[in-house]
């Protein structure tokens, strides 16, 4: 693959006025094992700020490894990670902390990303701390402040700050994992799998305050997830990965009205219209074997 492929070329959008912040240029990562797993096979694309960029694909095709790498925690064996155009990092024993960077993450469980030992309060003060120890006194204008501000931005009240993550909904922890996250005015905030642990009746909404104001903050955002029909509510751009490949990209409404990839079919059809509560299969059915080339839209 070389970077003049046609491929590239779905990454004309809106965004792409402005500098990208993150970039993956062909990662390969190979888990060890006879033989090797390839979990990645030369995936390429820009975030770029402001804007939320979907990853889809069925369990087990390589969205959380692509996650890792994009964040430095892991290296990939080919290509790199771009952080505004500077090769990242990695993290580690006397790397970079983590809060220290521009690139910020929530999980799919809200305790991996929210310590339930401390109070909220103060965890969303370590993210402001760390836009300070970063940034200097040149917070954004209209950044909030102090935890109470960001616990009011999430839909919630100052008072709430004295709380454990015990105490709240799994909706409202994600909120809170996301003000904390935002605190640290990152960059770019990868979110992997962010609802899937939610009840469905709440998704829509913590996939929707989570994109609104990463976006408000001037961030872009990688949305990871298996479901298709909530991603499709939040995102400007969609990567469609299966088996380690993006097979397909776009802008969302483009391909969710008209996918062009087998895979990417089978995906939509697979979601149950139109009450939005569809997942997408768990594996392809056995013996089914999609094109592993992208399909240049
Ligand atoms: N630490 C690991 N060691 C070995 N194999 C792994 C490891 N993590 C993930 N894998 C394998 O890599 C592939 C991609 O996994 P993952 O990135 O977690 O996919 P997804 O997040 O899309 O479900 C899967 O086959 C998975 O079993
Ligand atoms: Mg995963």
């Amino acid at each position: 693959m070389t970077e003049t492929e046609p491929h590239m070329s779905g990454d004309v959008s809106p965004g792409s006025s402005t500098r990208a912040v993150l970039s993956a240029r062909d990662v390969v990562v190979d888990y060890p094992g006879h033989p090797a797993l390839r979990a990645v096979d030369g995936v390429s694309f820009d975030v770029h700020p402001g804007e939320v960029i979907g990853l889809v694909g069925e369990s087990g095709c390589g969205k959380s490894t692509m996650a890792r790498v994009l964040t430095g925690l892991l290296k990939p064996n080919a290509g790199e990670i771009l952080y505004n155009d500077q090769p990242l990092k990695p993290l580690g024993i006397g790397g970079r902390a983590a809060d220290s960077t521009g690139i910020q993450m929530v999980f799919q469980d809200p305790g991996s990303s929210l310590n339930p030992r401390r109070r909220v309060g103060p965890q969303i003060q370590d993210g402001l701390d760390a836009a300070r120890r970063r940034l200097g006194r040149t917070l954004k204008e209209g950044h909030p402040t102090t935890p109470g501000q960001w616990l009011e931005r999430i839909g919630m009240t100052p008072s709430d700050a004295e709380r454990f993550p015990r105490s709240f909904s799994g909706g409202q922890r994600q909120r809170i994992a996301t003000a904390r996250a935002l605190a640290a005015a990152p960059d770019v905030l990868i979110a992997d799998e962010p609802i899937s642990s939610l009840d469905a009746s709440t998704q829509a909404l913590v996939a929707y305050v989570m994109s609104s104001l990463t976006v408000a903050e001037g961030a872009g955002m990688l949305f990871i997830s298996h479901d298709l029909a909530v991603v499709r509510l939040i995102a400007d751009r969609l990567l469609v990965m299966y088996k380690g490949r993006i097979v397909e990209r776009g802008p969302a409404e483009e391909i969710w009205a008209d996918p062009h990839h087998p895979y990417t079919k089978a995906l939509l059809g697979a979601i149950p219209l139109p009450d939005g509560a569809g997942k997408l299969p768990a594996v392809t059915p056995p013996g089914t074997q999609y094109p592993l080339e992208e399909v240049v839209r």
